[in-house]
């Protein structure tokens, strides 16, 4: 038996959540790997939608086991807020016992939070774009071994250790910006959302999930945010705080390499970006703002506008190669329907020649998008069921992007709804 991965391949909001939500049924445990609350899956079924910020996608199946692996970042407040929308919709986590939380995940401290928004608002036009839920922060104490961990909760000294942190970033805060905000609302809501968590198995996950492994269970790995936002390998340093490829389920999760199955890579038929950073696609003009009407590219959790562009193969390939992607999911191809011509940039002009590659200094010097023109499609394609009923232009652009890409497309999502979505292989 494998862990089957699933992550994004472009820069987030590719519509992992839907595409996890549609597999889950198939695997006894969904585990998300890495990221913090600020990932935004979204699910749309019998009519209802709903955001996970840091809950597993497989979240609605009674037969599903979900695990928040070590290498998530937990905002307890917005883990709480989570939980209790659940509750309100009819699903009781708690008494399904449907959730674990791993006991090496970190804590997110509204202090981290305070220092996230200090220091974007330091670096002014040269900003991340941080979502400023702190998440950053935690990573930085996680390698920087001053971190608290879900498991700490359950110490008698838990508050202690908690006062300690808190007074180092306190201190910190005075030193380099002259203020601490008042915290002491969140630091109350962190405390009664500390009470609910303790309720939840806490659980050493290395040992579950393998353990699970052993006893024959399916397990898929859910990524957050996107390959091309990798702390190592995206747009440094436009980037989050965590490894979002392959690599990242293996130390997220405490599996072996070798465990690894299938690597199911999602991109959208388009592109899109939040926040800073280089994106070469970007269409700065009226285009660009159809594709964010029709697709409602607005962030899930943050609302703010997100970038738009035609795909980018250069970055999808380099995306392929660094997960080892042996399946892929193209969603959003409804979102292109009536775009008379639609464009695939299949390489970039850098520094007067022709590439195929992401450069290194892509944050400082351009890469200038070759585009190929391709024809799109008229028909409305949200409602097809049956793969005879996908237009003949749409099928081109799916067998161009399979043979450009040398990686099977195995779904096509057309819609938002979980059934939207045909299998193509
Ligand atoms: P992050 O981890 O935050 O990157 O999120 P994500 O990859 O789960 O994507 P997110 O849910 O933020 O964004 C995808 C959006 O597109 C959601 O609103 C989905 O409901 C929607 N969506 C997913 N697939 C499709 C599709 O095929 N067509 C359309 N029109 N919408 C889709």
């Amino acid at each position: 038996m494998a862990v089957d991965v699933l992550l994004g391949l472009q820069w987030g909001d590719e519509g992992k959540g839907k595409i996890v939500d549609v597999l889950s049924a198939g695997y006894d445990l969904i585990a998300r790997f890495q990221g913090g609350p600020n990932a935004g899956h979204t699910l749309e079924f019998d009519g209802k939608k709903f955001v996970l910020n840091t809950i597993p996608s497989g979240i609605f199946f009674d037969n599903t086991l979900n695990l928040i692996g070590n290498g998530v970042v937990i905002d307890p407040i917005t883990l709480k807020r989570e939980i209790d929308k659940l509750k309100d919709a009819g699903h009781d986590l708690l008494a399904k016992k449907n959730l674990m939380i791993a006991k090496k995940a970190h804590l997110i401290l509204p202090t981290h939070q305070l220092l996230d928004a200090a220091s974007e608002k330091k670096m002014g036009e040269g900003k991340i774009g941080s979502t400023l839920k702190g998440i950053g922060p935690t990573y930085m104490d996680k390698t920087g071994r001053n971190g608290l961990r879900i498991g700490d909760i359950t110490l008698p000294d838990f508050k202690e250790r908690y006062q300690k942190l808190v007074d180092k970033h306190t201190s910190m805060l005075q030193a380099l910006y002259g203020e601490v905000a008042d915290f002491s609302e969140r630091e109350a809501a962190f405390f009664e959302a500390i009470d609910l968590i303790k309720q939840f198995p806490l659980v050493d996950s290395e040992h579950f999930v393998n353990d699970y492994l052993k006893k024959g269970k399916k397990i898929l790995a859910e990524g957050a945010q996107g390959t091309m936002l990798d702390i190592d390998f995206g747009s440094y340093p436009f980037v989050t705080s965590s490894n979002t490829t392959t690599a990242g389920a293996c130390t997220g999760l405490g599996i072996a390499p070798s465990t690894i199955g299938d690597v199911i890579g999602i991109f959208k038929a388009y592109c899109t970006r939040v926040g800073g950073g280089p994106f070469p696609t970007e269409l700065n003009d009226a285009t660009g703002e159809e594709l964010r009407k029709i697709g409602h590219e607005f962030g899930a959790t943050t609302g703010r506008p997100r970038r738009t562009g035609w795909i980018d193969l250069p970055a999808l390939k380099y995306a392929i190669m660094l997960n080892g992607v042996t399946q892929m999911v193209m969603t959003k191809a409804d979102v292109l329907s009536g775009f008379d011509k639609i464009y695939a940039c299949t390489h970039y002009t850098y520094l007067g020649e022709q590439i195929d590659y992401m450069p290194y200094d892509i944050c400082s010097v351009d890469a200038v998008p070759v585009l190929k023109e391709i024809d799109g499609w008229n028909e409305d394609i949200t409602g097809i069921t049956e793969l005879s009923e996908i237009p003949a232009k749409l099928q081109s652009y799916i067998d161009y992007l399979e043979q450009e890409l040398s990686v099977p497309i195995k779904w096509l999502s057309v819609g938002p709804d979980r059934k939207q979505t045909l299998v193509l292989h």
